[in-house]
């Protein structure tokens, strides 16, 4: 797999009564149902930890940043511990990371930032594979003669054909765009080897890791990636975007600013004033997982070794509810699944599924199971290249089901049991 090592901490089975006790919103009931969440890829629900961080921000904290008094120190002290926190889950130092609004600004903000340095003809390599926000940002460039280049994928099993990507990365090529995993159908991608082919044609690389984020620790090191953004909406935090970027392209690259905001890092690239109280509850979603992988690890107590034991812990209970997930699917009557169905290729995958259901559309199975209390997603989850090159764009679509660490074996039975009576 191309995760960076898990670590050798041994790490204890996860303890789903404690973890379910720190989401509050699990026990929420739909027509007397207990709602089984399994709509994490479009956004995971959020502990208590987090909540409590964003309430005692507007309690205690509520200013803006920088003024000579007490509540803007202490606003100033919750950013930078934030920062500190995000700094140790990609594995960075702390003005490295930048706070922004959402993965797609911070993406367009960005690639518009690059595009001022690039010229007609240069190239951007992107996938079928990815979200839009990994492909419109950079597509902008073809309004100043930037010439975009898509890797296709193999149908059969959904991933990268990497030989096409080999193809694709030229002497012209400028920055290589791939997703860490795919949020359609979980493949996760060789980052690290791709990183390798976009550095040795001189490209800078850009991964996007919103989808990979809540399955799998990030080591921006080890990977050597010029570029990483992440939406921690996606794991258990609130809504709002990450970027990690190396200092030397954060200085170098010039981002649209207004004049009297620091020049310095990594404030050139935040604009305007930030949800200051959601970056408080970024750091308490982080702390977390830490507290998470503390729990699964007590000698991990540092906050990047306690966060990689989290991930070892999340990792397994997610590969366990897998391999009940995947055979229960495919034994249903009419059912196609998208992507990895081999339990021995696993390690290419994350937990996210999508199928459809013969004779129904995604949006029917979504709202059958919705009345019964079970989240799925329907439709292209902006996947729009995939779903286009599946041939499925045309008619509804996809339906995923997305499983991260505090879905249970029950859910799991739940779904799959719905999902035979509506195919029945
Ligand atoms: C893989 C992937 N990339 C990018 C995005 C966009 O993230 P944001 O909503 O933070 O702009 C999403 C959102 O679903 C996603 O799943």
């Amino acid at each position: 797999m191309s995760t960076p090592a898990l670590h050798d901490t041994s790490s204890k089975p996860l303890d789903t009564a404690w973890v379910r006790e720190q989401f509050p919103s699990l026990k929420l009931q739909v027509n007397g149902q207990h709602a089984a969440f399994l709509d994490g890829p479009a956004g995971t629900q959020v502990p208590k930890q987090v909540m409590e961080a964003i309430h005692n921000y507007l309690l205690n904290a509520n200013a803006n940043t920088c003024g000579a008094f007490e509540t803007s120190r202490r606003n100033d002290a919750i950013i930078d511990g934030a920062r500190g926190a995000m700094a140790d889950f990609f594995h960075c130092d702390k003005d490295e990371v930048v706070f922004g609004q959402n993965m797609t600004t911070i993406t367009f903000a960005l690639s518009r930032a690059i595009g001022r340095e690039l010229k007609p003809g240069d190239e951007i390599v992107v996938t079928t594979l990815d979200h839009d926000a990994n492909v419109a940002p950079w597509r902008a460039l073809e309004e100043k003669g930037v010439v975009i280049r898509q890797v296709d994928i193999h149908e059969a099993d959904c991933t990268l054909d990497l030989d096409d990507l080999r193809k694709k990365i030229t002497a012209k090529t400028k920055l290589v765009a791939v997703g860490y995993a795919s949020n359609a159908v979980g493949t996760i991608n060789p980052v690290a080897e791709i990183t390798r082919l976009a550095h040795a044609a001189g490209a800078l690389m850009f991964i996007d890791a919103v989808h990979y984020a809540p399955h799998g620790p990030i080591d921006v090191r080890s990977l050597d990636c010029d570029f990483l953004a992440c939406s921690p909406y996606k794991f258990f935090g609130p809504h709002m975007g990450t970027l990690y970027g190396k200092r030397e392209h954060l200085l170098r690259f010039k981002p649209y600013k207004v004049r009297p905001a620091p020049d310095r890092l990594p404030d050139r690239w935040e604009t305007g004033t930030q949800v200051q109280e959601l970056i408080a509850g970024i750091g308490a979603a982080v702390d977390y997982i830490a507290e998470l992988g503390r729990r699964c690890a007590p000698p991990a107590r540092a906050g990047r070794t306690a966060l990689l034991a989290a991930y070892k812990s999340t990792r397994q209970h997610e590969m366990a509810l897998l391999s009940q997930l995947i055979p229960g699917l495919l034994a249903i009557p009419g059912l196609k699944f998208f992507g990895i169905t081999d339990a021995t290729r696993f390690d290419e995958r994350c937990s996210t599924v999508s199928v459809r259901l013969a004779n129904h559309t995604p949006t029917e199975t979504a709202k059958f199971l919705g009345d019964r209390g079970i989240f799925t997603w329907d439709g292209n989850y902006y996947a729009l290249n995939l779903t286009e090159r599946l041939s499925v764009e045309q008619t509804g679509g996809l339906l995923r089901i997305g499983l991260v660490h505090y879905n249970t074996a029950e859910e799991v039975d739940r779904l799959l049991s719905g999902l035979r009576e509506f195919a029945a």
